[in-house]
């Protein structure tokens, strides 16, 4: 069976003779007609096949954040998350998680995916993601107790249009994208240095090849997508990490104050 009719099947996406209700547009995750015991991967079985978003935008706020591999996404992610109470959501670091998951049935896909740069298919990493929201949703951090309205980081993320498309569409329609820019030398430089205490197993050379080649062909596209829409606040990654920061900060305060 072809690699997605497999991930089709095990997620009941394959609607062939079954059909989904419309999701309501609460911010609480959708309920789904699937069976709930058969799926093995770590999510329970809400559909992605929403009609409209499983979370309304006017409650919930998404930035993707994009840029080269190694350009420092997480890094500022994480001062973010510092500062402005956002939950980070990286979908390498999910899609990493679920292929070391026992019981998952994707876990040598998503190896092979990763360790060749190319991107996932976008089932997976699109139900991971509505997954985590929903849980932090049902179980937020503090800040947002305290009056923060809802807000994520979905780091890495749309990595490719038909993710961006699905995202959108059936889960939360997103605000802006904050896209790091770089160079290929700089951001080399930077992974290799990584690598010598990751344990990750795309960063070595001939792996971080193949991902700036997927970066350029594949994720690009995205960011010129929204970039045509007025969505994409551009920050030059170069100099120090705070010298980035302060510019994101300036990014993020117009972002949120829309
Ligand atoms: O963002 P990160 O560098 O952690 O991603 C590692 C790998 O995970 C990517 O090179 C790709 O194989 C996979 N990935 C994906 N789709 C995403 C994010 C990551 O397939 N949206
Ligand atoms: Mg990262």
């Amino acid at each position: 069976m072809p690699v997605i009719e497999t991930i089709k099947k095990a997620l009941h996406l394959d609607h062939s003779s079954t059909s989904t209700p419309a999701a309501s547009s609460s911010t609480a995750p959708s309920s789904s007609t699937a069976p709930a015991a058969a799926t093995d991967l770590a999510v329970p079985a809400t559909s992605i096949t929403h009609e409209t978003p499983a979370f309304d935008s006017k409650d919930v706020t998404v930035l993707f954040v994009l840029g080269g591999p190694g350009v420092g996404k997480g890094t500022q992610c994480a001062n973010l998350v510092n500062d402005y109470h956002f939950v980070h959501l990286s979908a390498g670091d999910l899609l990493r998680a679920e292929q070391i998951r026992p019981d998952s049935e994707f876990g040598a896909m998503i190896k092979d995916y990763i360790k060749e740069g190319k991107i996932v298919p976008m089932e997976v990493t699109v139900k991971l993601l509505e997954t985590a929201i929903g849980d932090a949703l049902k179980s937020p951090p503090a800040a947002w107790a305290a009056g923060t309205s809802p807000r994520f980081l979905i780091d890495g993320f749309p990595r490719k249009m038909d993710q961006a498309h699905k995202f959108d569409d059936s889960v939360c329609a997103s605000k802006a994208v904050l896209f790091f820019s770089c160079t290929e030398e700089v951001m080399l430089e930077r992974l290799m240095e990584r690598g010598k205490t990751s344990g990750r197993e795309d960063d070595n050379k001939e792996s971080i090849i193949k991902r700036f080649r997927t970066f350029i062909e594949t994720s690009m596209p995205v960011v010129e997508y929204y970039r045509g829409r007025n969505r994409v606040y551009e920050i030059p990654a170069i100099g120090s990490k705070e010298d980035v920061y302060a510019k994101v900060r300036v990014a993020v305060d117009e972002i949120l104050a829309k």
